[in-house]
């Protein structure tokens, strides 16, 4: 038997649901926020990634799916969808729009990492950029935004956690200071930190070798080397997230593992089997679009793991309003009953109704059991009898009541049944008021 590559999953069955209906939650929230959907490469030159994330990253030294192309060229599969936005803005000149341009993505990312519960070395991110606009309120509006859509979804046990790591000014100073800090001790870091001393002292402080050292503990702070500008910036973020209502924690020892921040950093954390795990992270990136090639454009993102989305759903235990159910199921025993069938699940499908048939030649005891384990709300019973009159039987699997629909009036005759189900309207305008049970009382479906 071949087996998927080690840190791949396949997503099936109810598990797709639940993938799907996060999507559509995603989908529906960043609409409502104007962000546009957009899809880049998932490969892309590698040389987008050594000057993107940086050079010194766990990313680009340790993890990526590199590759050759048979044009001898240098590829890389994206590990992170930042870069290629990026890259996208500045080749498809999007600079010159009405800035900013705010959009969102959903892909797979991947990277070469030891495989563990909510690592995978294929992952899915999805995310969201505003490119073009320097003001703090973007950074409010990105984190309330990721925590609204995981609100959306009834995740509760979610802590965002915020730092700055301050202007170019600022950073030099830290920089110096921390090389001034660890210098004395590198005989107490592994060998990669060693190296990074000079090169990019600030990713000692995401090494995941020494992480639990106290020497990377007890690290000078990036929040005491703000300069005024930045300081007064931390506090004006500060000031949006709390008129936006959003709980956060300042915890000043986030770094993120990409070079491209700048000022506002932060993480989303969610339990995962017992630990505390990003289930999101992102932050400010002034300077990315100059890095790579374009004009000065001021940057804030974000982008969240699904697969750890997904798992953090599960640990809260949260019961999605997945739809897992037919509205119609139709049966036949012979050959031209089949092709009514056939032709009668199209016309279904296309008024709009969830409605599926018999594939398999199932006897008809053995089709009503299908129906059953297909959860169908009404059965719809071909006879060559009826079909000559132009009737066909209708069941209503719950009540087992059963009628002879004239043909012609089966879609109104549905419409009428279904309308009054509360599983059927979820298409309506609801109004966000919630019922006991967390669910939309207008359209039993979201949770608000
Ligand atoms: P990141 O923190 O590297 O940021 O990844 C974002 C999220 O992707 C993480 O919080 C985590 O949920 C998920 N993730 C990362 N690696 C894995 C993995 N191996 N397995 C499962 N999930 C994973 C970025 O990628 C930035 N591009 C975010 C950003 C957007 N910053 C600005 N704009």
């Amino acid at each position: 038997m071949i087996t998927k590559p080690k840190g791949t999953n396949d997503i099936y069955g109810s598990n797709a649901k639940v993938w799907k209906y996060i999507e559509e939650i995603i989908d529906s929230v960043m609409e409502k926020y104007n962000y546009n959907y957009i899809r880049t490469p998932i490969f892309e030159s590698s040389e987008l990634f050594h000057r993107g994330i940086g050079d010194t990253t766990d990313i680009v030294t340790k993890e990526m799916y590199d590759f050759k192309d048979k044009g001898d060229r240098n590829m890389t599969l994206r590990p992170e969808g930042t870069a290629g936005v990026v890259r996208s803005f500045i080749e498809n000149k999007m600079y010159g729009d009405n800035l900013p341009v705010k959009v969102y993505y959903n892909g797979t990312m991947y990277r070469y990492e030891r495989p563990q519960a909510g690592r995978e070395r294929e992952l899915t991110q999805f995310g969201m950029e505003i490119l073009g606009s320097d003001d703090p309120m973007g950074d409010a509006e990105i984190i309330s935004a990721a925590v609204n859509i995981y609100k959306m979804l009834g995740l509760k046990n979610v802590k965002v956690e915020i730092n700055s790591l301050g202007d170019n000014e600022s950073r030099v100073a830290y920089r110096e200071e921390l090389i001034n800090y660890f210098k004395p001790h590198l005989s107490f870091l592994c060998d990669d930190c060693n190296d990074r001393i000079n090169k990019n002292p600030l990713r000692i402080l995401d090494c995941k070798v020494d992480e639990n050292k106290d020497i990377i503990k007890n690290a000078p702070k990036t929040i005491d080397y703000l300069n005024d500008d930045s300081r007064e910036r931390f506090e004006k973020v500060k000031e949006y997230l709390d008129l936006l209502e959003v709980e956060y924690e300042v915890v000043p020892t986030i770094v993120r593992g990409l070079d491209y921040y700048s000022h506002t950093v932060f993480e989303i954390k969610a339990d995962i089997n017992g630990n505390s795990l990003a289930i999101g992270g992102g932050g400010r990136y002034n300077g990315l679009v100059e890095e790579l090639g374009g004009p000065d454009t001021p940057c804030i993102g974000f982008a969240s793991g699904l697969d750890r989305l997904v798992m953090a759903l599960k640990e809260e235990k949260i019961d999605l309003p997945i739809k897992d159910y037919l509205d119609c199921f139709i049966m036949y025993v012979n050959e031209d009953e089949k092709k009514y069938a056939m032709y009668l699940a199209q016309e279904i499908r296309m008024a709009g109704f969830i409605c599926d048939t018999e594939y398999t030649k199932r006897s008809l005891k053995a089709q009503f059991k299908q129906a059953d384990r297909l959860k169908s709300k009404f059965l719809i019973i071909l006879n060559s009898d009826d079909l000559n009159n132009g009737q066909v039987m209708v069941k209503n699997n719950a009540t087992k009541e059963e009628n002879l629909i004239e043909i012609e009036y089966l879609i109104y005759y549905l419409d009428e049944q279904l309308a009054d189900d509360e599983t059927f309207d979820y298409d309506i305008e609801c109004s966000g008021e919630c019922g006991d049970d967390g669910h939309c009382l207008d359209c039993h479906n979201h949770k608000h």
